[in-house]
C-alpha cells in the first residue's frame, strides 16, 4: 500500500530532515515494505539520502523561467525529486488552480515521467446536492487527465473533511472508490482527516490502496503507526 504524508506549510528543512530520519528508522526497523512518501514544504526540500522517497507538493510547468514564487523542472532536479503532488483541493480551492491549469502541469510532469498523486474530491455543497451531482463533478476533475498513465496515483480527498475531523462513512468511501476504480485502475488513496484512531479502518476497506494524511503525519509516531497498519493489512 501507499502511505503519503502531506506536510503541507509545516516543518522547517531542519524539522523536515529530523522526521525523514525518524521515518527512516522506523521503517528499516520494522521491515517496512510498503511504499512510504513524504511531501515536505517547498523550502524544505534537500539532499535526503534517507530510502523515504520525497515529493513536491506543487511546481509549475515549467524547466525554469520568470514564474514569481513558483519553482521549476530544475529545482526538483537538484534534490533528484520524481514525485509530484497535482490538484490538491487546496491548490484548487484557495489558490484557485483551474483543471485547465492542473491538466497542463499534468501532462508537463507526465511526460518527465514523474509519479503523480492526482487529487480528486467534492466540496460539501456537491455532496449535498446528491450522488450524481457529486459524482459528475468529481468526473470532472478528471476530465484531460491521463487516468491509464503508469506512474500515476490518485487521491480522493473529500474537500470538507480535509483538517477537519470529518469524514464519509466506512461504506461511503467504500462506495465511491468502487466508483472511482472504474475511471482508472491506478492506486487509489482515501484522504481528508485520516488519524491514528481510523486509519485501520479506512486501510482494511475493498479499493482503499493508501492514505494521504495532512494533519495527522505531523506526529511522527501517529503516521509511523499508519505505515505499521498498511504492513499488518499487506494482501489484504
Ligand atoms: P488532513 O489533510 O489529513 O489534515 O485532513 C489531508 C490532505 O490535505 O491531504
Amino acid at each position: 500500500m501507499i502511505i503519503a504524508a502531506n506536510l503541507k506549510t509545516n516543518f522547517t528543512r531542519k524539522e523536515t530532515n529530523k522526521y525523514l530520519e525518524e521515518l527512516e528508522s522506523f521503517v528499516s526497523s520494522k521491515n517496512i515494505t510498503q511504499e512510504v512518501l513524504v511531501f515536505p514544504a517547498m523550502s524544505s526540500l534537500d539532499d535526503n539520502d534517507t530510502s523515504i522517497v520525497t515529493g513536491a507538493q506543487n511546481a509549475y510547468a515549467t524547466k525554469e523561467g520568470a514564474f514569481t514564487g513558483e519553482i521549476g523542472l530544475v529545482h526538483l532536479e537538484e534534490f533528484c525529486i520524481k514525485t509530484i503532488l497535482i490538484g490538491h483541493s487546496e491548490r484548487r480551492h484557495i489558490l484557485g488552480e483551474t483543471q485547465a491549469e492542473l491538466v497542463t502541469k499534468f501532462n508537463y510532469y507526465k511526460d518527465l515521467g514523474f509519479k503523480i498523486v492526482f487529487c480528486v474530491g467534492e466540496p460539501l455543497e456537491k455532496r449535498e446536492a446528491g450522488k450524481n451531482e457529486m459524482m459528475e463533478y468529481i468526473s470532472s476533475q478528471y476530465k484531460g487527465i491521463d487516468t491509464e498513465y503508469e506512474n500515476l496515483i490518485i487521491a480522493y480527498e473529500p474537500v470538507w473533511a480535509i483538517g477537519t475531523g470529518l469524514t464519509p462513512t466506512l461504506q461511503d468511501i467504500e462506495e465511491i472508490h468502487t466508483e472511482l476504480k472504474v475511471k482508472s485502475s491506478a492506486p487509489l488513496l482515501y484522504g481528508g482527516s485520516v488519524k491514528v484512531t481510523n486509519a485501520k479502518e479506512v486501510l482494511a476497506l475493498k479499493n482503499v490502496d493508501g492514505i494521504l494524511v495532512g494533519s495527522a503525519a505531523l506526529y511522527t509516531e501517529h503516521f509511523c503507526s499508519m505505515i505499521e497498519y498498511a504492513q499488518e493489512l499487506e494482501g489484504k
